[in-house]
């Protein structure tokens, strides 16, 4: 007998007859006693580092109101780096998955490792609770049963803009945007609406993601003759995007426009005054007047030295929230994934955001306001201040309504 005593053959041989006698309930409320493994992948180093960590931050402050048990089973984080780089993140999502067995998956950031993971997720049946990545298809031709998206399609907070500009501040716009899916998806969202209100797109450039120079961009929007520019940049990006254009002296011509990421409080302080009179979209401002919203902010900043929480914060808060819902309702029993899902989209509770709901066709969230915000100084601080409102703006997509 190799690598096992006697003593220790006979006490499993016991344990297994035991538990067969007993029934298949009793081996089942064994496995279920142990932590409910939460896979966290997300960017800890690189352009996004700050989002990951936002995400994080928020996710902890709803288990730890929870004392960190659910339905009387432990819950277990266990975190990935991506790096915000495809490769790197769909290894570590091999990992989680293969390796660490993860009961429930949450992340990416980046939308190109969301796409490259979403097969991986989708044969082996792993609950993916996406709480970043935007990326439009996994709401529609890629839409998967174990997928759900707590964050946002990048169509959402970009198509209330282009009828928006278009009206309000330019009908000539120069377009740009990190070189990737979300990028495109963004700007083309951007379009939907903007073209049919009269706008006219002069130009649009992709710089690459993490680009630390933008001067030649910022020649060529100067040159361009365009009256505003229309960005997605956010984190590191967003910090270098925003103060080259204040000190490239474009920041008195051109109206800096764009998709909430470009001046969230992960960046604004970085930003400075560069900043100011920035005017973007986004589904949250730490503004927003709601008791939920209320509680958080104090809570988060009690929490995390004074920190103002963004919207990856409530990204984290509201994948936190819809996990302990549904572990309630199906009374901590992970093992019955169809039950799961079921609980997981079927999940309505208010959010710093307003009330959270899944769109049924296509496992996406549904904004209850996209915010159309401007950065004003506020109390001797920069904020992001409503200054119109567009309501429930809902993914086109009908992906999840096909067979699974
Ligand atoms: C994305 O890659 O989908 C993404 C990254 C940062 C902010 C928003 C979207």
């Amino acid at each position: 007998m190799d690598r096992m005593t006697r003593r220790t053959f006979l006490g499993a041989a016991a344990t297994t007859a035991a538990g067969a006698a007993a029934g298949p309930w009793v081996l089942r409320a064994q496995a279920q006693g142990g932590p409910v493994k939460v896979g966290i992948l997300l960017p800890y180093s690189g352009v996004y580092a700050v989002l990951g960590e936002s995400i994080t931050q928020a996710m902890e402050l709803v288990f730890a109101r929870e004392s960190w048990t659910v339905a009387g089973r432990k819950i277990e984080l266990i975190k990935e780096d991506t790096e915000a780089k495809p490769p790197v993140g769909i290894r570590k999502a091999d990992k989680l998955i293969d390796s660490d067995k993860v009961d429930i998956l949450t992340g990416p950031v980046h939308s190109g490792v969301l796409m490259g993971m979403r097969d991986k997720v989708h044969n082996s049946k792993t609950i993916l609770i996406v709480s970043n990545a935007g990326a439009d298809v996994i709401s529609r031709e890629r839409c998967s049963k174990w997928i759900f998206r707590t964050s946002f399609s990048n169509w959402q907070p970009n198509w209330p803009m282009g009828g928006w500009v278009a009206k309000n501040v330019s009908k000539e716009v120069f377009l740009v945007a990190p070189n990737y899916q979300a990028g495109k998806d963004m700007m083309t969202a951007f379009k939907e609406t903007y073209l049919p209100a009269g706008g006219k797109v002069v130009a649009e450039d992709y710089p690459k993601l993490s680009e630390t120079d933008y001067a030649p961009y910022l020649t060529k929007i100067k040159q361009s003759g365009a009256k505003a520019v229309y960005a997605f940049f956010s984190g590191s990006d967003a910090v270098n995007f925003v103060k080259q254009f204040d000190q490239f002296g474009l920041k008195q011509s051109i109206k800096l426009t764009g998709a909430g990421f470009l001046t969230e409080p992960d960046v604004l302080p970085a930003q400075g005054r560069s900043a100011l009179g920035v005017i973007t979209g986004h589904f949250y401002t730490p503004l927003l007047d709601n008791p939920v919203n209320k509680k958080f902010v104090a809570d988060f900043k009690a929490k995390f030295g004074g920190k103002t929480p963004d919207g990856f914060a409530v990204q984290g808060y509201d994948t936190a929230e819809v996990i302990v819902r549904a572990l309630k309702a199906v009374n901590g029993n992970t093992q019955d994934k169809d039950k799961l899902v079921a609980a997981i989209a079927r999940t309505e509770f208010d959010s710093p955001r307003g009330r959270f709901r899944f769109d049924q066709k296509s496992h996406n969230v549904i904004q209850p306001f996209i915010y159309i915000r401007e950065v004003k100084e506020v109390a001797g601080g920069l904020d992001n201040v409503p200054i119109d409102k567009v309501a429930d703006v809902t993914d086109p997509g009908t992906g999840c309504t096909l067979p699974a």
